[in-house]
Parts: C-alpha cells; sequence; structure tokens
C-alpha cells in the first residue's frame, strides 16, 4: 500500500474540478481495504467520480476504489447471475454485457462512472433505471471493516435514491454488485420516444440489445457533453414532483410544459425545461455554465471551481422557486 502526496484530484472527477489531495491511495483488493481500514478510518471515497462536485482540498485520506473483475455466478437457460467488482466501470461494463447478449442493462448505455457506485443513486435512464436488475450490493462497514451484503429490497431503491444516500451514507465502502441479467427473453424497453425515434429513423423494428444501446449512444451524444471534453456530472438536480394541484396552475399558465404522471395526486415535471425556461440554458460565465443542449447539466469548460458551479447552481435554484415555486433538489454530491 502506497501512500501518495498533494495529488490533485482533476483526473479522477468527471467534472474536473482540480482540488488538492493530501494523501491519496488507490486500493485494488477488498483485502487491501480491510487491512487499510485498521489503520485509519478517516477517509474520502473516489470511484468513478462521476456524482460529486468538489467545492474544497481534502484533508482526510482520499481512497481511490480500483477493485476490478467480473464473475459468474450461476445462470440457467435464461437468467444469468453476475458480480462486479466496484472499480469496473459502468459503461465498459454494459458493452460487455451487450456483446456476449446479456440483456437488461442496455438503456444505461455511456453513463459515466463505476459499478460500485451506481447503486448509490440508483442511475437511471430510458425508462431503465438499475435496481431492476440488482440482486445484492456487498459491501465494507468502514467502523468494523466487517463485510456485510444487502439485498435489493434493503437497498431501499428510489428515483435517483437509496439506502446508501440517507441512513446508511458514509458508513459503507461498496465493494462489488451482482446483477441478474437475460440471456434469450430479453425485456426490451425502446418505447421512450428518444429511443423509439431513433430506431426508426434506422428502420429497426425488431430491435437487438445492441441497437438499443447504440440507441441511447447515439441520443447521449447528440444531447449531453463527454466528460473527457467537457467537465460534467450529468444531471445536476433531480427532476422535481409536485402536487397535481400546482401542476395544473402551471399548465394554466405554460399550456407546453411537459409532465410525468407519477400518483394520482403527484407529478414529476423536467427540471431542465424549467431551467431552460428560467433562461439559463447554454450560458455560459467564464470557465463553467449550463450545458446549450440540456440545462440540467452544469459544466466546466476547463478550470473552473467546484465553489462557481456551487454559486451557480444555487443561483438556479432561487430563480426556478421564484419563477415556478418549485424547490429544485440537488442531485450531484456536493463536497463542502
Ligand atoms: N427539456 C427541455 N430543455 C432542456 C432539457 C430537457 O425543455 O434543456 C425537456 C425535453 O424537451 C423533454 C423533457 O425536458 O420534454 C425531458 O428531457 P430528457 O428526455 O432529456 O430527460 P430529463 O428528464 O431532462 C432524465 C434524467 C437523465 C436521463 C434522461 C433520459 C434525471 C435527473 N435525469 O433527464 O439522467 O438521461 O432522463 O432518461 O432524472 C443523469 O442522471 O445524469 C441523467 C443524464
Amino acid at each position: 500500500m502506497k501512500i501518495l502526496e498533494n495529488i490533485s484530484l482533476k483526473q479522477y472527477n468527471t467534472f474536473g474540478i482540480s482540488v488538492n489531495a493530501k494523501r491519496f491511495i488507490s486500493v485494488d483488493s477488498v483485502y487491501e481495504l480491510q487491512q487499510l481500514l485498521k489503520i485509519e478510518k478517516d477517509i474520502f471515497l473516489i470511484s468513478g467520480g462521476s456524482n460529486m462536485l468538489l467545492t474544497k482540498d481534502i484533508e482526510n485520506l482520499v481512497v481511490h476504489i480500483d477493485i476490478k473483475g467480473i464473475s459468474i455466478d450461476r445462470e440457467n437457460h435464461n437468467d444469468i447471475y453476475l458480480t462486479v467488482n466496484a472499480g469496473e466501470n459502468w459503461h465498459d461494463f454494459v458493452l460487455w454485457c451487450v456483446s456476449e447478449n446479456y440483456g437488461g442493462i442496455e438503456n444505461l448505455s455511456l453513463i459515466p462512472g463505476n459499478v460500485g457506485t451506481c447503486p448509490i443513486q440508483n442511475i437511471g435512464a430510458y425508462g431503465v433505471e438499475v435496481k431492476d436488475t440488482i440482486t445484492k450490493v456487498e459491501a465494507l462497514e468502514i467502523e468494523t471493516g466487517k463485510l456485510v451484503q444487502f439485498s435489493n429490497t434493503e437497498c431501499n431503491f428510489g428515483y435517483r435514491n437509496s439506502i446508501f444516500k440517507n441512513e446508511k451514507k458514509g458508513k459503507y465502502i461498496i465493494t462489488s454488485v451482482s446483477f441478474l441479467l437475460t440471456k434469450i427473453t430479453h425485456n426490451l424497453n425502446s418505447s421512450y420516444g428518444a429511443i423509439e425515434a431513433e430506431l426508426a429513423s434506422k428502420s429497426i423494428t425488431n430491435p437487438s440489445l445492441k441497437n438499443i444501446s447504440d440507441a441511447v449512444i447515439a441520443i447521449r451524444e447528440s444531447k449531453l457533453p463527454d466528460p473527457k471534453k467537457i467537465g460534467n456530472s450529468g444531471s445536476f438536480f433531480k427532476n422535481p414532483v409536485i402536487e397535481k394541484s400546482q401542476f395544473l396552475k402551471l399548465q394554466n399558465k405554460y399550456p407546453k410544459i411537459p409532465s410525468y404522471v407519477v400518483s394520482n395526486t403527484e407529478i414529476k415535471v423536467p427540471a431542465g425545461w424549467l431551467i431552460e425556461q428560467a433562461g439559463f440554458k447554454g450560458k455560459r460565465f467564464g470557465d463553467f455554465g449550463v450545458h446549450e443542449k440540456q440545462a440540467l447539466v452544469l459544466v466546466n469548460y476547463g478550470n473552473a471551481s467546484g465553489i462557481e458551479i456551487y454559486e451557480l447552481a444555487k443561483k438556479i435554484k432561487e430563480t426556478i422557486f421564484i419563477k415556478f415555486g418549485i424547490s429544485l433538489e440537488i442531485e450531484v454530491n456536493i463536497i463542502t
């Protein structure tokens, strides 16, 4: 185990924010992590760094989770059970599944980050959430160094939410995630408007996993900035869920407001639409701003600080509240 000193975290977070880690260690096995926890518990975890906004230097030991490996636990005619270690890149795992014809996560193509963090915010896109395929999550309890397992139910998944963002926050290090995928009879999800349109434009009527994955990649590439080119953390805010009565009033004023029914009394509205209406879409302030094609994504054009981006997020929140009476919730983990 080698602890490095004064390392810039710029390449370890997809926002590309340059803050200093006083001490940094990359860990590639559960055993190594357990040994480390015996001597140091005051740690700051970083994995794919795709859902965090760093606003200051990190004083505690930064532990980079780099545990790799995929194993097939068991399979039968149609089902395959896999366990994937936390440090595997999410998109590489999706592409591998598609190439092996394992179905279930193809709609989640091109989402930045690593496998170990996918359950924390229950990543989701184009009609699919990762919770639909997760069977269990294995994690080390920081306090005791013990390896524990959470079943799907115990993870308490919700929209961009799980137990790891709530009562278990900061208490565990996810070391692997297990999935149940399909081998022959796939439950394809191609009804999302943008996917349907993309498949139709290619005259595909009976899509394969690869067709869906390719369609999602094309849609994402057309709307979302590539973090390797423009720093970002995907959707910065959650899509707010509001009371139906409030929605009806808004619809009266803004007849074109898009919406999704959540229940008889609740409606979800796209935060991207609200932010665009408030005039922020494509706005650039120095080295940071709001993405020109998707207003839900805040971007770092080069050397923005986390504080600048956080201040912009607060300004957007305030403006949306004044204009629509809706309180946006930040989805990205702000490290203050
Ligand atoms: N819209 C606008 N202006 C914008 C952005 C969106 O008017 O700048 C409108 C669109 O026209 C559409 C609606 O808002 O009517 C929804 O847009 P879109 O389909 O792009 O999805 P979203 O609700 O903005 C969510 C997820 C994304 C995911 C897409 C596709 C959240 C917070 N975001 O975005 O997730 O890729 O759906 O399923 O739920 C992420 O979490 O990082 C992420 C990118």
